[in-house]
């Protein structure tokens, strides 16, 4: 047996290994976490070199200070794939909140001038220095609530300027990140209000940086808001064009909040995922289905602005591949972690638990393109896991709230672990003592 670095046992192993060949995961597969009874995953400078059940580990050679944690009955998992957020952004949105619960419309706001608008504003005005901060802070939570591989999104730019300037702070923050970062240019975010005479001299300007994002190397994938009175299909269509050309994978905010058949047009190009889908059409999931192409839920931004969550088992039954994940935003998703994504894909889209796993795991992999790198504990994958604090994984959906992870390891690596984990009985013996 290979020799390991790290061993990590007595677990309840979710593997979420591939039934056949590795592909997003639909039918029966959807739901199959792949759970092994007292088993164990070994790695080895960041990658899987074996997993299996009792004690076979002791089989295993090892390296000298290896650490062989024991698990003691609890889930260890893939660690979570977050694949689509809004991490780089300065200022917060309170009043927008505030106004939006009792009433004010989402695109209303925008059409004002608030809204993204109001983000773009505080995010050129903030230094490097501090959207770098933010950055760093948020990719650090993102890492201590478990998840291994996060996308983040330019977007708060919008002049081609500003957004190469915001995907060079995610390149910086990326190089010393705890956690594997996939960015994109969200070329196509918001029309800036100076620009509303000339739309289409804009949409070129957003096209023409597409060549100098991936001369450099600074996104993998290329994104636009597809939405009534935000941008058009017919907009996208050079950008598609020019993403392909320049190698670049293409994504959309699609049917976010009105069917402008947005997912249709993803998955008739190809697109690496068309995310939100809230309003979708029928078409659209067939085409999605067609092309094997994942639909990503953003449950927190239904939650958040109050429209109906996508209803998870209507894609189901189209073979619809579904990831999930937190579109966290100073907007519309101020959610943060995977595990709340969970547990609000599971109440408000109607995953079951399991579904929701696979989601947030292998099928989020594949949305980023990284479906044969991790997502599963499988030799030969980056080892990135999660130990949560529960025997039972169905807590992910139903402990809104509570801290479950135990620990993240990225690459093999321990990136995040909760500080102290304090059991009832010592509560109680601790609150005893001082009462004394
Ligand atoms: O995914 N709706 C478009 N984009 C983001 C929200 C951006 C914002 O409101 O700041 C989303 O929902
Ligand atoms: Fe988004």
């Amino acid at each position: 047996m290979s020799e390991a670095d790290l061993v990590i046992r007595r677990a309840r192993l979710l593997t979420l290994a591939p039934l056949k060949d590795e592909r997003p995961r639909v039918g029966v597969a959807a739901g199959d976490v792949g759970a092994i009874g007292n088993g164990w995953v070994a790695s080895r400078d960041g990658v899987i070199v074996a997993t299996g059940r009792d004690d076979a580990w002791e089989r295993l050679e090892l390296t000298p200070n290896a650490p062989i944690v024991d698990a003691a009955g609890a889930v260890v998992m893939p660690g979570f794939v977050d694949p689509h957020t809004h991490l780089c952004y300065a200022g917060h949105r309170w009043d927008e909140f505030v106004t939006r619960r009792s009433g004010a419309d989402y695109l209303a706001v925008l059409e004002r001038g608030g809204g993204i608008h109001a983000t773009v504003r505080a995010t050129r005005e903030a230094s490097d220095e501090a959207l770098l901060g933010n950055l760093r802070a948020r990719l650090q939570n993102a890492a201590a609530l478990g998840t291994t591989t996060i996308e983040v999104k330019s977007g708060y730019g919008l002049e081609p300027e500003e957004e190469l300037r915001q995907l060079r702070l995610i390149a910086r923050a990326r190089a010393s990140a705890p956690i594997d970062v996939s960015a994109t240019y969200l070329a196509l975010h918001a029309l800036p209000k100076q620009r509303s005479e000339d739309r289409k001299a804009f949409v070129q300007s957003a096209v023409k940086a597409v060549a100098t994002v991936a001369s450099e190397g600074l996104a993998e994938a290329v994104d636009a808001f597809v939405e009534r009175g935000v941008f058009e299909v017919d907009d996208v269509r050079p950008l598609a064009k020019a993403a392909r050309e320049a190698g670049l994978a293409m994504t959309l905010h699609a049917d976010q909040l009105n069917d402008v058949g947005a997912t249709e047009f993803a998955a008739r190009t190809k697109m690496r995922s068309a995310d939100h889908v809230a309003n979708a059409s029928a078409d659209g999931l067939r085409a999605l289905a067609r092309a094997a192409i994942p639909a990503v839920l953003l449950p927190g931004s239904a939650f958040f602005v109050g429209y109906a969550a996508p209803d998870a088992r209507r894609f189901l039954a189209a073979e619809v591949p579904i990831a999930i994940a937190t579109d966290h935003n100073p907007g519309t998703s101020p959610l943060v972690g995977m595990p709340a994504a969970i547990a609000l894909a599971v109440t408000l889209c109607g995953l079951t638990p399991h579904e929701a796993i696979v989601a947030s795991t292998i099928n989020a992999a594949h949305a980023l393109g990284r479906g044969e790198r991790t997502g599963a504990l499988v030799k030969g994958r980056r080892a990135d896991l999660v130990i949560l604090a529960t025997d039972d994984e169905r807590e992910l959906a139903y402990g809104l709230g509570a801290p479950l992870i135990v620990a993240t390891y990225a690459a093999g690596k321990l990136v995040g672990a909760l500080q102290r984990r304090v059991d009832d009985e010592q509560l109680a013996r601790g609150a005893g003592d001082d009462l004394e």
